[in-house]
């Protein structure tokens, strides 16, 4: 069974979409047979692996989501072998608005990817930049979340209402759910800021934090225009560095896991970074 695991933060331009793709590949190239899900109406995971907009025009995450269309016919193959995806357009915009009516819409992508679960090693979801019904969707439809984030000062606020979110999910529809690991990117080890906040953020999660930290490179934000995964644009680049240090990460992580008859640690949220983040903070809840 596929480990499904949301890639999600409320907070746009964080690395979601540059995270999903390359950490996808790089999981692919381990021969771990992935699938990316494309869940953010923007479609920028969908380019950004080389696909054409107008292949998949009339099978999509959209038609998915809706019951148009079954999952298989939504899934496309990449450059790479065992890296495949399921790809997004602006039509998603509408799913949200022809959803709120249905029953049970928080588990549509959950029915959606049941058959195809078996299929893979891994499913990486892209989320939108926004805590609304497709990223409650993931979050119903996931195991496991992961969060990239900047090494900004408010970056702690927003992981705070996050997890209060993903709280609030484990207590009504998914209560399995739980934190894959908080992923550092466009780090710069210059910036004394990055440095701090990185140390902070450290200090209150431990080894929720991934080791793997992604560095602000270039040749990241160069790939997608060439429809490329990291690995192919540029091997030997830091940004190629760091996500196969993340998939290495994740994959023995797993391996460790399994080995246990535990469930995974769960992370304790420091009660100060809670504070200001929600009407009611909540202490040291567990996620
Ligand atoms: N490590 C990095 N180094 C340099 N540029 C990066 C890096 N990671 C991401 N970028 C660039 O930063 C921008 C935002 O990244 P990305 O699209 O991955 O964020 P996102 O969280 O998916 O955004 P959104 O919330 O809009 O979906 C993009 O232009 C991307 O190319
Ligand atoms: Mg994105």
């Amino acid at each position: 069974m596929a480990k499904i695991i949301a890639m999600a933060n409320q907070k746009g331009g964080v690395g979601k979409t540059t995270s999903s793709i390359n950490l996808a590949a790089c999981l692919a190239v381990a021969e771990k047979k992935t699938l990316l899900l494309d869940l953010d109406p923007q479609g920028n995971a969908s380019v950004g692996v080389g696909l054409d907009k107008s292949l998949f025009e009339e099978a999509n995450i959209y038609h998915a989501l809706i019951g148009a269309k079954p999952i298989k016919e939504c899934i496309y193959k990449t450059e790479l072998p065992h890296f495949d995806i399921v790809p997004s357009d602006n039509h998603l915009v509408g799913a949200e608005i022809e959803l709120v009516s249905e029953l049970a819409r928080e588990s549509k992508l959950k029915a959606a990817l049941a058959p195809i679960e078996a299929e893979y090693d891994y499913i990486l979801i892209d989320c939108p930049p926004s805590l609304g019904l497709l990223t409650l969707n993931a979050f119903n439809a996931s195991h496991r979340f992961l969060v990239p984030m900047q090494t900004e000062y408010y970056a702690m606020e927003g992981l705070a209402q996050l997890l209060n979110t993903v709280r609030l999910i484990r207590n009504s529809i998914n209560p399995e759910l739980s934190m894959e690991g908080i992923l550092l990117t466009m780090f710069d080890s210059r910036t004394s800021l990055h440095k701090q906040v990185s140390s902070e953020i450290r200090k209150h999660f431990g080894d929720k934090v991934f080791e793997a930290v992604i560095p602000r490179n270039v040749k990241l934000s160069e790939s997608p225009s060439f429809g490329k995964p990291i690995i192919l644009y540029d091997i030997e680049s830091k940004g190629s560095e760091a996500y196969l240090a993340l998939a290495k990460e994740i994959i023995l992580k797993e391996r460790t896991e399994q080995g246990s008859d535990l469930p995974p640690e769960l992370p304790k949220v420091p009660v100060e970074i809670l504070q200001g983040a929600s009407e009611q903070p909540i202490i040291n809840s567990e996620l």
